[in-house]
């Protein structure tokens, strides 16, 4: 019986052992062969140079204008090389499919990253700085207060501003950035609290100030510096936005602004988030468009011809409204905004050659594969709008400020000045109808000349012409 169990064991195990092995050695293949086609550490890293220790390139970075040692390392490098610079390795990425990739894509893979001391001076939970789930609920009540359909109605507000704004010029030398400032902050603050919350404005504008000058401080946190007064000014615009909250909730106001959208969630926001992003968006909205408008400043003044196809088209709308206003109303409106083609295409091509957020930070969530390169879990990832934005690939003669490129639409993934993606620029929209609005009454009423004959660039931290561009007005006498 024992040998018969045994003569049948054996039997059995002779039969069966081959088809374990070759099982147990496919399975191992196997595994051996996904751990290999998903570990990347054999990977090389993209070419480049990370400098010395510590300081990797940081000082070749800022001993020149940043965007000519970024044009530099790609003409060295290519379109994807790794540096090293404030700390943290890098990864520049600057062709079109690249940025794409970044942003589009594989954006799951690529978290947004801001120095921590300024993630605390905006506030923890504003949505730059977020992913998933949060993200996107933010992300479609900011959209929500800022798509045409609900933007629409603001154009003659909007336009009170613009006019205000010019003939408070009038006669001066002004510095076109700070000017453009105020512009903007006003826009933002109707479009966030409408006109009813003016009794609060002034204040939060004087903290608003003050949070501004600490922002590019050195973040240390001891009585008397910015970055204190800075901080100080942060909690105290948090309890101003409280204080409107408040007012809105006693008021039930119909209000369709960025205020009411945030109000009105279902899954309410609390009072800390919508502070956080109220001020965000603040930050978002105005250094932003300033700049663009001033480069559009100076790139009208520079090129009369195009200056002179701007005013035609809007003197062209001026008349036409003239004609209507015999029995009607004289102010812009959102369809006439839409029959501005040349001066809207006078603010991409100014948006491509400006390029005022030369790149965006990202950070790598794990180690990504890209073309045959490794960037390692996390480091930080650049895409680089400037680069793209001046490839003679993507638009041929880059450096000529020519509108006219833009009557037929760039190729895909080349012109990215709002970026592009899931944290694409959700006040695109109002930018561009506040630009042209003051372009309108700009071109039609006044005139201006360059003070000065020296031209650069600075950042602050957006690229700007330098000192602001000083620029005397007046109003045109024809
Ligand atoms: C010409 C003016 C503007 C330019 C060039 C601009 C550009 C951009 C860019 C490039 C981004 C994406 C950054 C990234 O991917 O890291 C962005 C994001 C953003 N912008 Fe703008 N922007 C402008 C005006 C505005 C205005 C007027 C508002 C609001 C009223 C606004 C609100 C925002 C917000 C809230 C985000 C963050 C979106 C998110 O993280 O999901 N921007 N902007």
């Amino acid at each position: 019986m024992v040998s018969l169990v045994g003569i049948m064991g054996n039997t059995i195990l002779m039969l069966v052992l081959p088809s374990l092995v070759y099982l147990l050695c496919s399975l191992v293949a196997r595994a051996w062969a996904w751990a290999w086609s998903t570990s990347k550490v054999s990977l090389p890293l993209p070419p480049g140079s990370m400098g010395y220790p510590y300081i990797g390139e940081t000082f070749q970075l800022y001993s020149k204008n940043p965007n000519t040692f970024f044009a530099l390392k790609q003409k060295k490098y290519g379109a994807i090389f790794k540096t090293h610079i404030l700390g943290c390795p890098c990864v520049m990425l600057s062709s079109p499919e690249a940025a794409k990739f970044v942003l589009v894509t594989k954006a799951q893979l690529f978290k947004p990253t801001f120095p921590a001391s300024k993630e605390r001076m905006l506030g923890r939970q504003a949505i730059f700085f977020q992913q998933g789930d949060y993200h996107a609920r933010l992300r479609r009540l900011v959209l929500r207060a800022f798509m045409p359909d609900s933007i629409r109605s603001t154009v003659a507000d909007i336009e009170a501003i613009a006019l205000r704004t010019l003939s408070s010029w009038d006669n001066r030398l002004i510095t076109t950035f700070q000017e453009m400032k105020t512009y903007a902050f006003n826009v933002a603050l109707l479009s966030i609290f409408g006109r009813d919350e003016i009794g609060h404005i002034e204040e939060l504008k004087q903290c608003y100030y003050t949070l501004e000058k600490g922002y590019n401080s050195m973040p240390i946190n001891l009585p008397g510096t910015l970055f204190h007064k800075a901080m100080k000014a942060r909690k105290q615009l948090g309890e101003i936005v409280a204080k409107m909250l408040a007012s809105r909730r006693e008021s039930n106001s119909q209000a369709t602004d960025l205020l009411a959208s945030f109000m009105e969630d279902k899954e309410a926001l609390t009072d800390s988030q919508i502070a956080d992003n109220i001020i965000g968006v603040i930050f978002a909205a105005r250094d932003t468009t300033a700049s663009v408008l001033t480069w559009i400043l100076k790139y009208l003044a520079e090129n009369p011809a195009v200056l002179q196809a701007v005013r035609e088209e809007q003197e062209e709308i001026m008349r036409s409204k003239l004609e209507e206003s015999k029995d009607g109303d004289k102010c812009l409106t959102w369809a006439d905004t839409r029959k501005m083609p040349m001066t809207s295409r006078v603010i991409q091509e100014t948006m491509r050659v400006a390029s005022i957020l030369s790149f965006t930070f990202r950070e790598a969530v794990e180690d990504v594969e890209f073309e045959g390169y490794l960037i390692p879990k996390g480091w930080k990832v650049l895409p680089m709008f400037r680069n793209i934005h001046h490839s003679p690939d993507n638009f041929p003669d880059p450096e000529k400020f020519d509108p006219s490129r833009f009557e037929k639409s760039p190729k895909p993934n080349t012109f990215m000045p709002f970026g592009n993606g899931t944290h694409s620029c959700p006040g695109n929209e109002l930018a561009k109808l506040e630009m042209l609005v003051l372009l309108h009454h700009l071109t039609t009423r006044y005139r201006w000349s360059l003070s000065g004959t020296e031209s650069g660039i600075q950042f602050g931290p957006f690229a700007l012409p330098l000192n602001g561009l000083p620029v005397r007005f007046s109003r045109r006498t024809s």
